[in-house]
């Protein structure tokens, strides 16, 4: 077996969905895991980019995508999604797309609570996507969310959601000063969702057994990134899921021992989007240098994403909360140009060396980056597709940071097109 997992190492928009791409090629099945609309994956296939917000970035590799138990699904957003790649010709038919009957379905007042509550924060604000992720995840906590079960069900859908619309419009109008939710728009929209889901909506848990027992391998596309985990993230500037390798398993219904190879996908450095500690934060020339090459705008919301050095205390955070067994390191291509590149290897706090990330995020503002410095190169590699024509300072680059964390690197990016990849160790040849 050769199931792997993909999951981003820093904040995400590591380049997940470019890697998911290619290895789909070798899998069956790919499955998202956790998350929602929040993802904006991007592939680029023979010069046309396509950006995938809920639909499994193995699609475009005709593989069988799946929408796990641990997501939370806006179901306009997915069907908009669906027509989008029919029109271009990619089959999105229940054969091919389907859908966990106990996902939750992402409701119009998930969004306007979130964007209301990020509106009175004002400067504390998250700096969310505002696309209802964190109200939808909190309603399936206090058990009141809406599965892709109930709202299949007319009759559930009526009764779940007119249990739920009083207590959403008092807190709309009376805390946030929004208009309320009205139920019968509401409830003829989402019936019309249902209708055009239904053929999709189905026990993944099982699905998945079955394909799996007959050989089948399976690719677990995480999205977000280990640092927006809302347990091991920079919390509260985290999103709502837990983004680490180990909820494949609760987010798909497989259990632990499915889990063959976890590949961490990692910027050659690092970005952000949104608010939150940020360490290795290079806000002079060079940070503008790498945003502006890297086109570093969000695919989601299209927020210029804050960028600096690469930083292996979160690196190695992440490989040890997610047990990676080896690294993708993307956007190499953007560092060339550049005389001295800065790798952050620890932190300094009250002047002693650490190595670790604090919880507390006083102390992690107060922690200075340590750098060490590697010479640059100059070269154009986004054309290089093998290790040994990478320019002598990129590969000792890569073999640094591979010291550095004690994970191989098994794929090197050199730009945004599914060809401009070295593979070194494809984890689905490996049996
Ligand atoms: P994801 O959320 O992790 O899938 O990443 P995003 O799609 O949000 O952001 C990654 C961006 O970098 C996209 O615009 C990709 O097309 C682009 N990209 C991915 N890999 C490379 C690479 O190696 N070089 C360059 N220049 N761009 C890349
Ligand atoms: P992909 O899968 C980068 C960030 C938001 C915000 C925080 C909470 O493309 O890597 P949310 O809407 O989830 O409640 O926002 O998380 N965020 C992301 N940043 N890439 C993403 O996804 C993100 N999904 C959420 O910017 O800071
Ligand atoms: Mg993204």
């Amino acid at each position: 077996m050769a199931n792997t997992v993909i999951v981003g190492t820093q904040w995400g928009d590591e380049g997940k969905g470019k890697i998911v791409d290619l290895l789909a090629e070798y899998a069956d099945i790919v499955i998202r895991f956790q998350g929602g609309n929040n993802a904006g994956h991007t592939m680029v296939v023979q010069g046309e980019q396509i950006i995938s917000h809920l639909v499994p970035s193995g699609i475009l590799q005709r593989k069988c995508c799946l929408i796990g138990n641990g997501l939370v699904v806006d179901p306009d957003v997915l069907l908009n999604e669906m027509d989008y790649l029919s029109g271009k010709g990619v089959d999105c038919g229940p054969e091919k797309l389907l859908i966990s009957e106990r996902a939750q379905v992402i409701m119009p007042y998930h969004k306007q609570i979130d964007l209301g509550r990020e509106g009175k924060k004002g400067k504390d604000k998250i700096g969310t996507t505002g696309r209802g992720i964190g109200p939808a995840y909190e309603d399936k906590a206090t058990r009141r969310g809406i599965r892709f079960a109930d709202l299949i069900d007319p009759d559930e859908f009526r009764v779940k959601l007119s249990s739920i619309i009083e207590e959403k419009n008092f807190y709309l109008e009376k805390f946030l000063n929004c208009p309320p939710a009205d139920f019968e728009t509401i409830y003829g929209q989402y019936c019309a969702f249902a209708q055009r889901l239904a053929p999709h909506v189905t026990n993944i848990s099982v699905y998945l057994e079955k394909a799996m027992q007959k050989g089948n391998k399976v690719l677990f596309e995480g999205a977000q990134g280990t640092h927006l985990d809302i347990d091991h993230g920079t919390y509260p500037f985290v999103t709502s899921s837990n983004t680490v390798a180990g909820n494949a398993c609760c987010g798909a219904g497989v259990g632990p021992g499915s889990l063959n190879y976890i590949i961490g996908i990692v910027k050659a450095y690092t970005t952000r989007v949104g608010a939150g500690p940020f360490p290795s934060e290079s806000s002079d020339d060079t940070g503008n240098y790498i945003q502006e090459k890297g086109a570093e705008f969000g695919a989601t919301t299209g927020r210029r994403r804050r960028c600096g050095w690469l930083d292996i205390v979160l690196l190695k955070n992440a490989v040890r909360l997610n047990g990676l067994t080896g690294l993708a390191v993307t956007k190499l291509d953007v560092l060339g140009g550049l005389d001295e590149l800065k790798i952050c290897s620890a932190y300094r706090f009250k002047g002693q060396l650490i190595n670790s990330f604090a919880a507390n995020l006083k102390h992690l503002a107060d922690c200075e980056p340590v750098y060490e410095i590697l010479p640059g190169w100059h070269e154009d590699i986004s054309t290089v597709r093998s290790f040994n024509q990478l320019p002598e300072n990129a590969q000792k680059y890569l073999r640094r940071v591979e010291d550095l964390v004690q994970v191989p690197v098994q794929i090197v990016s050199v730009g945004p097109g599914r060809e401009q990849t070295i593979v070194l160790d494809n984890p689905f040849e490996k049996d």
